[in-house]
């Protein structure tokens, strides 16, 4: 996708560091201990572009020599991993972001209406005070991370980003059709889909990768 159709409320985060571990993920002969490393680290960079613009408040503290004027964030963050591929985001987020609470979202495909089900959801009670991070490493279709955001919402859940690793355009265009209010951060925008939904030329299944499980 060039830079100029890619869609308003999509940032892709281009970074050498971002492309090169990216790399690593994608590339067929890296194992998982590798995998898992990469992904956590990918998603403390990822992160770390994505809060660029939190509100900050004035934290008033004293150093060893004089008082001083800080910043501490306004609200709490949640992070919200998609299970089960999320968790491995969640693992390098929380390493920048140790006071945050997490939300685990497990989602599956209906196999009658095809539509994407939550089979498990455990929040924090501090969902409309929070800025919340989904988090995912493939925006695939989008079903996954739509329904995972409407459920978040139907909680209580007003301020959400949505992070992942690897997009396509059909991902893009479902997520921000759903949600026009979620901003998008992604490392790359692929291709598109084969007939299994997976992303091309993408990383192959982010689960089965990370858990070993292939
Ligand atoms: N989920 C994955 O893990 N990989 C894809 O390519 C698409 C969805």
């Amino acid at each position: 996708m060039s830079t100029a159709s890619i869609p308003t409320g999509v940032t892709v985060i281009e970074h050498p560091l971002v492309r090169a571990k990216l790399t690593r993920m994608r590339d067929a002969r890296t194992q998982p201990l590798e995998f898992r490393a990469c992904l956590a680290e990918l998603a403390t960079l990822l992160v770390f572009e994505a809060t660029r613009d939190l509100e900050t408040r004035p934290d008033r503290i004293r150093t060893p020599l004089a008082d001083h004027e800080g910043a501490a964030l306004t609200r709490p963050v949640i992070v919200a991993p998609i299970l089960r591929a999320g968790l491995g985001m969640a693992e390098g987020i929380l390493r920048i972001l140790g006071d945050a609470s997490t939300a685990h979202i497990g989602m599956k495909r209906d196999e009658h209406t095809h539509l994407p089900a939550c089979y498990y959801f455990n929040a924090p009670a501090h969902l409309a005070e929070a800025e919340v991070l989904v988090v995912d490493p493939m925006l695939a279709t989008g079903h996954s991370a739509s329904g995972a955001i409407a459920r978040l919402k139907a909680a209580g859940a007003k301020r959400i980003r949505f992070i992942c690793c690897l997009s396509c355009p059909e991902g893009l265009a479902h997520l921000r059709a759903e949600h026009p209010g979620v901003h998008i951060f992604t490392a790359a925008v692929d291709d598109g889909l084969n007939e299994k939904a997976y992303i091309l030329p993408g990383l192959g299944d982010a689960g089965d990768r990370y858990f070993g499980t292939l």
